[in-house]
């Protein structure tokens, strides 16, 4: 089985892949690591971000095992990390140079110990539209940017990480417009995606309409 989870950041993609893959016994594939990945190996070899050829030509060497190294990196899962994700993700040298390695996943999935799994749960921003169109089920998870925010807001600080309320807002709406905006593989909704909007759901609401959505499509499919 095969369930890709796309949408803004911040919107509990994250919450709910991580829950269905536990539910259902599938590896889990958070593709915003490989764009950090990149993003922090320009921060390493003192590039400037906004350098394509540089980042294109590091995407290009990316493996799994570099990527999981390098995402132990301080600024992986901080300000400047996911900032730095959002621009390389938008040259497409670096999104083609990125694709082969997220698709194989699907072919042979693993959980985090290397043993096999017999499914994936993708999340990123075009998995069901680009990476995976044929997908079993395929969620679009959004949120109002404030909300967003907020959540973003209390997870910094939770880690320590000293930044204002506004100017994670500011964050969150540049990376929304550089995510939907962009030439290559802009961030939509596929055709066949069920649109959940978590602005006013706990993330076990969510989990619950998701699991029904998701029952409801095995037996339509045993029905078969
Ligand atoms: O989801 P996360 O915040 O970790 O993603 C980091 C950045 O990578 C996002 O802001 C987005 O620009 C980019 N991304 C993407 N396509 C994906 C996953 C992430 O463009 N499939």
């Amino acid at each position: 089985m095969i369930i890709t989870i796309d949408g803004p950041a911040a919107a509990g993609k994250g919450t709910l892949a991580a829950a269905l893959a536990d539910k259902y016994k599938l590896a889990y594939f958070d593709t915003g690591m490989v764009y950090r990945a990149v993003g922090v190996e320009m921060i390493e070899n003192s590039r400037d971000v906004s350098d394509e050829a540089a980042a294109a030509d590091l995407a290009r060497k990316l493996t799994f095992q570099k990527m999981m190294k390098l995402s132990e990196h301080p600024e992986f899962r901080g300000p400047l990390g996911g900032k730095n994700a959002s621009v390389v993700s938008s040259y497409p040298s670096v999104r083609a140079a990125l694709l082969k390695m997220q698709r194989d996943f699907a072919q042979s999935p693993v959980f985090k110990d290397g043993s096999p799994a017999r499914g994936v749960v993708y999340d990123g921003r075009d998995t069901g539209t680009v990476v995976c169109p044929s997908a079993d089920i395929k969620l679009f998870v959004t949120a109002s940017p404030e909300v967003r925010a907020e959540r973003r807001f209390k997870e910094f600080r939770e880690k320590g990480i000293d930044i204002s309320y506004e100017n994670v807002l500011a964050d969150i709406k540049s990376r929304d417009e550089r995510d939907s905006q962009r030439a290559s593989a802009p961030l939509k909704p596929a055709p066949d995606a069920v649109i959940i909007d978590t602005s006013a759901l706990f993330a076990n609401d969510v989990m619950e309409k998701v699991c029904r959505i998701i029952e409801a499509k095995i037996k339509k499919s045993l029905e078969k």
